[in-house]
């Protein structure tokens, strides 16, 4: 009889519960809850394109407000996940200028602090590019029974406990890691389960591809500029000229850097002077899974996982990727 072996994410989480010597299961369930938000979302982002087409059959403006409403939707799924999950007492998310805190006991006694991007690459639901979620986990630092603070919100991403993405793609993928290695779980629709599919992902030391966007040369530090002129030298020796791709969703670019080997630059701008991304909830988890991966993440100057945070939406220059590709950059800067 042909079988079907296949590990789910629920079934691997369990699993390696028995690698934390103190674990008591409570990680495990906010993984589980997480899994099921990006099931949910999944479903929607998927029929964005159908609500599109019904949409303009009746009411051709209501376009704009149905992208807009999934990131809202997005948002409010993981909330639910994760209020539900008792486990997390308290989210901070790209869509919520304050913290999120439930005054019911079961929440404030949880022992995790959830950050998150809900719809990573919103620009490109309208136009069908892969999109994500990303998220990050802390343990707080608060006592358990109480609020959540700033505080527990505020630690530098070398304290995540972990990290993780969901990109909605040409097929759905959440990828994670624990700190010990990174696995990428694709989801299977007929079965409606994250199969894990991706071992112990590791990134290539070196790559030929450069991602920025490159629009905004004019307005880069010089040394980005002089970066961008060497990924598109001539030299045999070192693989160059690199490809230049960008999608303009950091959680797919990043996803095919990290299989593939590449950089990926935001840099700062004159617009956006200290950059775009934000590093609770954009930078930290991925510059987490990076060096998970066998890469790197820097702002130019420090280690991306030891900047101490100053606000909750801070912004910070982004450069990650392949080790020996973003040394590269550095010694541009
Ligand atoms: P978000 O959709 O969560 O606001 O994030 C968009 C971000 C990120 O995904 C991407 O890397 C970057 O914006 C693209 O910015 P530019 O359009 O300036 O290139
Ligand atoms: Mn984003
Ligand atoms: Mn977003």
């Amino acid at each position: 009889m042909q079988g079907y072996t296949v590990k789910t994410l629920t079934q691997f989480i369990i699993e390696r519960q028995a690698d934390f010597p103190y674990a008591t299961g409570e990680f495990t369930r906010l993984l589980y809850h997480v899994g099921v938000a990006a099931k949910l979302v999944n479903k929607k982002v998927n029929k964005a394109g159908l609500v599109d087409i019904l949409g303009e059959a009746g009411n051709i403006n209501i376009q704009g407000e149905e992208q807009k409403k999934l990131d809202l939707l997005a948002n409010w799924q993981f909330v639910q996940a994760l209020k539900n999950s008792r486990e997390c007492c308290g989210v901070a998310s790209e869509e919520d200028q304050e913290i999120i805190t439930w005054d019911d006991d079961l929440s404030r006694d949880g022992n995790y602090i959830f950050c998150m991007d809900p719809l990573d690459g919103s620009s490109n639901i309208d136009v069908n590019v892969s999109i994500g979620t990303i998220f990050s986990v802390y343990r707080r630092l608060s006592p358990r029974g109480t609020k959540p603070t700033m505080e527990d919100f505020l630690q530098p991403g070398n304290r995540q406990v972990a990290a993780g993405y969901v990109i909605y793609g040409s097929s759905t993928m959440l990828v994670y890691s624990t700190g010990r290695g990174v696995y990428g779980f694709t989801l299977d629709p007929s079965i409606g389960e994250f199969c894990l599919s991706h071992l112990n992902i590791t990134t290539p030391a070196d790559g030929k591809i450069y991602s920025i966007n490159e629009g905004n040369y004019s307005h880069f530090p010089e040394g980005v500029k002089k970066y961008i002129d060497y990924c598109k030298g001539d030299d045999k020796a070192t693989g160059r000229p690199y490809s230049a791709r960008y999608i303009g969703s950091l959680v797919s670019d990043f996803h095919r850097n990290l299989l593939k080997g590449g950089i990926f630059l935001y840099p700062p701008t004159a617009s956006a002077p200290k950059g775009k991304l934000r590093l609770i909830y954009e930078c930290n988890p991925i510059a987490f899974l990076a060096e998970q991966a066998g890469g790197m993440a820097s702002d130019g100057t420090r280690r991306i996982l030891d900047i101490q945070p100053e606000s909750l939406h801070q912004r910070v220059p982004l450069y990650v990727g392949s080790k020996n590709m973003v040394e590269k950059l550095i010694e541009f800067l």
